[in-house]
């Protein structure tokens, strides 16, 4: 039952990584949650937040179906929503040609399919209540052609550019859309995608609970955008300078395979990836 006056946060891949940093954020500001994840880890997750007094429901459901859609939906158990973060994503590195088809059906239907039909079905609850704050993770690899993780790169492209198309549709609703978008963040995501032998892949990277308070604090405030980091607006702003041929080359030496320095190509190490 919820406590009165409490409001109440969905996040979407809270298991782990940008997700989890973005549950954490929730909870620690005073909403209750619903968070999902694809994997049974989210429970653990939950048991720790609700350490910190939350009231928190974890859904273990496969948001790259329609049916994991409704059944995360089911689990707010009528509740309004207050706040939306639809985070969950992966991604898949390697040449488009030299992928397996169903992988990289499973990114469009986990970045896209999914995260819109999430978006379509609390979004139209928060128009009709005449309020809520939505956060959609997209990524500054939205601005970039990426060569060997091309499909990735268009799916973040897409949410990047329709975070902005529904913000603007909503003005006036009470209903704010805020996109976050990381620059390459120390998460599971690039072991996932099989990129532990490409330069970005093992460099170092930004902490996800420093872009996922950057991402959080632009959502309470209901800004447009937030590029996380001065590094990655500087490459934000470059990406919008430079021509595409060559975004996509200076892709190739970032994500290409066998572009990790020659010691650093790291094995897999987490059971979730596939
Ligand atoms: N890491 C980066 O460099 C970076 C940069 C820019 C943007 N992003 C974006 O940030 C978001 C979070 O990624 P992350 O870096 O935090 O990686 P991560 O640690 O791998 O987290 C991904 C989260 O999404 C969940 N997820 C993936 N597919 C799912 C599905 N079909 N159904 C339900 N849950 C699913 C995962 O749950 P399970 O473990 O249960 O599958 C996990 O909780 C993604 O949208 C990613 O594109 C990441």
């Amino acid at each position: 039952m919820a406590v009165q006056g409490r409001q109440l946060a969905l996040v979407t891949g809270a298991s782990s990584g940008i997700g989890l940093e973005l549950a954490r954020c929730c909870a620690e500001s005073g909403f209750d949650l619903v968070i999902a994840a694809d994997e049974p880890q989210i429970y653990d997750v939950a048991s720790k937040l609700r350490a910190a007094g939350r009231q928190v429901e974890a859904v273990e459901a496969d948001l790259a179906t329609t049916e994991g859609v409704d059944q995360l939906v089911a689990a707010t158990n009528g509740r309004a929503v207050d706040a939306l973060l639809a985070n969950a994503g992966r991604g898949l590195g390697d040449a488009f040609l030299d992928q397996k088809f169903d992988r990289i059906r499973r990114v469009i239907d986990t970045n896209v399919t999914g995260t819109l039909y999430l978006l379509h079905r609390v979004g139209r609850a928060m128009r009709e209540s005449g309020s809520g704050r939505i956060l959609i993770t997209g990524s500054i690899a939205g601005f970039l052609p990426g060569t060997y993780q091309a499909v990735y790169n268009g799916t973040k492209a897409l949410l990047d550019s329709f975070a902005f198309a529904l913000r603007a549709e909503l003005k006036d609703s009470g209903v704010t859309v805020t996109c976050l978008m990381p620059g390459a963040t120390e998460t599971d995501f690039f072991e996932r995608a099989d990129m532990l032998d490409t330069k970005v892949g093992t460099e170092k990277k930004q902490s996800p609970a420093e872009v996922a308070r950057l991402g959080f604090e632009a959502m309470m405030k209901g800004e447009g955008d937030v590029v996380t980091g001065w590094n990655n607006k500087l490459r934000a702003a470059i990406a919008h300078l430079m021509p595409s041929g060559a975004l996509a080359e200076m892709h190739r030496k970032q994500a290409g395979p066998g572009t990790a320095k020659p010691g650093q190509e790291r094995g897999p190490s987490h059971p979730a990836r596939r």
